[in-house]
């Protein structure tokens, strides 16, 4: 597998992030500012959106893993690392790189809503056009991408290509 073509530049992102940032900076002005980074893939959205958001914030991680090949989703999620903190009366925004199928975000909302969380809500700097999932808002979305595999920016194909600082699509060789 290679890189095919870059499908969104460094400078594409970096634009989208900063007005991201500039939402939820608006949106949480004054209120107690929860991130939850999915790892491994949000790592990278989370550290370059959050230099832009102004208001304070606190930062946790979450490691989960969907059973399934390489490039599909299963819908069983096992969390691998749950979170350190309690979130119970907190304002939490779970940042995630891309939402496919939906399914791991389905599941890990289903189970945050039940440490009844002051509000709960998402940002996604990919989402996968043309994919029935079960209902998701995405408050925070960034961009729609064709329904393509994508790496870069924190997605991986088998555990590579995590550090390209754009989105390319990956193609046989
Ligand atoms: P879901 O299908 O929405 O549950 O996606 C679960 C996870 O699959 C995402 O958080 C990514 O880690 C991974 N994933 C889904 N689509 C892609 C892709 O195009 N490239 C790399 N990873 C992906
Ligand atoms: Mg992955």
């Amino acid at each position: 597998m290679k890189i095919g073509r870059t499908l969104i530049s460094e400078e594409e992102i970096s634009s989208k992030l900063a007005e991201m940032g500039a939402a939820i900076s608006r949106d949480y002005e004054g209120k107690d500012l929860l991130m939850i980074g999915i790892l491994k893939g949000a790592f990278i959205v989370m550290a370059d959106l959050s230099r832009h958001i102004t208001v304070p914030v606190a930062f946790d991680f979450m490691a989960v893993s969907s059973y399934g090949s390489a490039t599909k989703t299963s819908g069983v999620v096992r969390i691998l690392k749950d979170l350190d903190t309690e979130i119970t009366g907190r304002h939490v925004l779970i940042v995630e790189d891309i939402i496919d199928s939906g399914l791991t975000l389905h599941y890990l909302i289903k189970n945050l809503a039940v440490r009844k969380p002051a509000s709960l809500d998402l940002a996604a700097l990919l989402i996968k056009d043309g994919i029935e999932r079960p209902p998701l808002e995405v408050k925070y979305p960034g961009f729609s991408i064709p329904n393509e595999f994508v790496v870069g920016f924190g997605l991986d194909y088998a555990e590579r290509y995590r550090n390209l600082p754009f989105i390319g699509v990956l193609e046989e060789e």
